[in-house]
């Protein structure tokens, strides 16, 4: 399976990108081909609405989310990764998603299927809810099959307590794929 992968988090070595590696080794183990983009690198504009797409063309910005979402729509499955910012996507992925406004129809009727990681600080039981709503309906409005999605609370820095439990479960998923 082609898989393109898209991680939102500045800190290289950070718990997000932790995992993200893991479940890229399992997905390999597994023969899949892995199209990772680490977006808070790349030169990404954020959606200024100008309509100018239709929701169905060439975006004004020729920056490096063209490649981006040429590549989604090459692609079998996407995985989203993120950590959490202010219970939500940082702004970094959420202004490639933003982006995706310009294939949204493409995007929709490839039926792609989706993975989700996103890790915290807190470990309450508030710190996913809004998250974890976010993504469900997203889930639902780009017509993704999600198969798998990690929430990895109380995982706040590389070396937490919980990281082994979590890289865990990334590789499992990743193997399963
Ligand atoms: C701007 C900002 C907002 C954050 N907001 C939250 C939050 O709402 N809830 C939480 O538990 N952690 C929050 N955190 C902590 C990060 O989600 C957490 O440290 C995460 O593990 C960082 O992932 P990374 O290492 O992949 O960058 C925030 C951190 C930053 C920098």
């Amino acid at each position: 399976m082609k898989i393109v992968v898209l991680t939102g988090s500045p800190h290289k070595n950070g718990t997000s990108n932790t995992l993200v590696n893991e479940f890229i080794r399992g997905a390999l183990e597994n023969g899949n081909t892995i199209l990772r983009f680490d977006i808070p690198f790349l030169k990404i504009h954020p959606c200024i609405g100008c309509d100018c797409c239709g929701m169905n063309g060439p975006c004004t910005f020729n920056d490096d989310m063209s490649k981006i979402l040429d590549t989604i729509l090459e692609s079998d499955m996407i995985v989203l990764a993120t950590p959490i910012y202010y219970f939500g996507f940082s702004s970094q992925i959420k202004s490639a998603i933003d982006r995706f406004y310009s294939r949204n129809g493409q995007i929709q009727s490839k039926k792609l299927k989706s993975v989700f990681i996103a890790t915290a600080w807190n470990n309450d039981n508030q710190v996913m809810i809004a998250f974890e709503k976010h993504i469900e309906i997203l889930i639902d409005y780009l017509n993704l099959d999600n198969v798998g999605t990690i929430l990895a609370k109380g995982y706040g820095y590389s070396g937490a307590s919980t990281e082994k439990e979590y890289m865990e479960e990334a590789y499992k998923l990743g193997k399963s794929i």
